[in-house]
């Protein structure tokens, strides 16, 4: 990992500083000038490895625009120009529940945050000393905002009798134009749209890597219709054009409010504890009900239609994020190394595509329609790890810290050439290198540490 210029650690914290606004990271320099709620917390989990204070602080700001209902906004703005949709189509200040003086959009992202404050803990108390104590009274702050998210998410969104979290506009699952939203889309006529401008596109090398015009038509007008019922909750359910059971969302759901009630129980929270664990066992249900007996991945659910959605595409593998039964975690393990996803041969890297090659949707370098995610690669190591499948997640590891060789910190990735797509110096891929090259040293670290039990004299040779 050691070259002339540096590590690679030290070219993603140069990333970070300089995303760094003073209390949000924006999610990249110029394609994305705001903070992004998912996007925060991946960023957080980097920020752990340089200063648990800024990672605390990221985690603030975002809780800055958390909504009276208990939802975390997709995008707390900054005054930064360039982005579409900015607050003037979100127009949040027709909403009884937005928070005051912050601004905000009018949805959700997925909650990944749950994670990222366990993973933050863990690294302030392998420090000890201030860094503990600062994680310690920034979770007795904050837990009740991250409880009020969860119930939020499962009071609110998790209604419908799958149990699936469900979402109002694509871009709250975070894979704005997988093909997973094609049926639901396709279902939408839009109105009347006043006209708008997109400003994405000046900050991609070709237009074919971001979402198509038609796309947008949808995105906007679903932001619109939003507006028209003031952000209501209800109302938005009743009338908005996509209403989709998200079962990758769900999972996320699942993992992190299992995470917070084991902090919940550190604080002495044990009701709040036990009820986020009745949260992480309905959601996880959900996610195992969703799975498709034919392929065996997870599958979403289109409310209004009524009808399951099973285009193979990374959103599948969710049960490997909130765990499920033996058998069938070992399954998708193999499926997901198997010759249709990472180990495809046409593929650059055995990295998890965002759709299969084998699938008629698959685009190589159109957004979530194929590329490569490092984020979401790492999430998935993650995730490999903590269910204990630790040789699956170490060759994953070592196969994205090789993507990530390029360091140009690529949003996503060509699968086939490996090309660096979309923006670059994105400031959750250099999270991601960061948490990779963590988890790389605790590995090696591990490994010394039991060479040297089993053979303290040869070791020092
Ligand atoms: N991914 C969206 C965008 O492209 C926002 O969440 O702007």
């Amino acid at each position: 990992m050691h070259t002339s210029a540096g590590t690679l650690a030290d070219a993603a914290a140069a990333v970070l500083r300089d995303n760094d606004r003073g209390d949000h990271t924006v999610a990249a320099p110029q394609l994305y000038p705001h903070q992004w709620s998912w996007d925060s917390a991946f960023v957080a989990v980097g920020w752990a490895s340089l200063s648990i204070d800024r990672a605390l602080l990221e985690l603030r700001s975002l809780l800055a625009g958390q909504w009276q209902t208990g939802m975390l906004p997709q995008i707390v703005f900054s005054s930064a120009p360039g982005y579409f949709p900015g607050p003037d189509r979100w127009r949040t200040e027709v909403a009884p529940t937005a928070p005051v003086g912050v601004s905000t959009s009018g949805i959700c992202q997925p909650p990944v945050h749950g994670l990222a404050v366990h993973l933050i803990g863990a690294a302030a108390h392998r420090r000890g000393g201030a860094d503990a104590e600062a994680f310690d009274a920034f979770l007795a702050e904050t837990f009740d905002a991250w409880l009020g998210w969860h119930r939020w998410l499962a009071n609110v969104r998790g209604t419908h009798p799958t149990g699936l979290v469900e979402i109002h506009h694509g871009w709250e699952s975070g894979m704005d134009n997988s093909p997973r939203w094609d049926g639901p889309y396709s279902r939408i006529e839009v109105g009347d749209l006043q006209p708008y401008r997109r400003q994405d596109l000046l900050h991609v090398a070709d237009p074919a890597e971001r979402p198509s015009d038609a796309d947008y038509d949808r995105y906007v007008w679903l932001v619109d219709q939003l507006v028209a019922v003031r952000y209501d909750d209800v109302a938005a359910r009743e009338s908005i054009d996509f209403r989709v059971g998200d079962t990758f969302f769900t999972a996320l759901h699942s993992l992190s409010a299992r995470l917070l009630a084991r902090l919940g129980e550190r604080l002495g929270r044990t009701a709040d504890a036990a009820e986020l664990d009745a949260m992480a066992d309905a959601a996880r249900s959900a996610v195992q009900s969703s799975v498709d007996p034919a392929t065996g991945l997870a599958r979403d659910h289109d409310h209004r239609a009524d009808e399951w959605l099973s285009t193979s595409t990374i959103g599948g593998f969710a049960p490997l994020i909130c765990g499920t039964s033996q058998d069938g975690y070992d399954a998708l393990v193999a499926e997901l190394l198997g010759p249709r996803w990472c180990g495809h041969p046409s593929l650059h890297l055995p990295q998890p595509p965002t759709t299969s090659p084998d699938s008629p949707a698959f685009v190589a370098a159109s957004y979530w329609r194929g590329p490569v995610w490092p984020v979401v690669s790492w999430l998935v190591t993650w995730c490999l790890d903590h269910h204990g499948r630790t040789e699956a997640a170490a060759a994953l590891r070592s196969a994205g810290l090789a993507q990530l060789g390029d360091r140009t910190f690529g949003e996503y990735y060509h699968p086939l050439s490996g090309r660096s797509l979309g923006s670059s110096r994105q400031s959750w891929t250099a999270a991601a290198a960061l948490a990779w090259t963590a988890a790389e040293q605790a590995a090696e670290d591990a490994a010394g540490a039991a060479t040297a039990e089993r053979n303290p004299v040869g070791d020092r040779g």
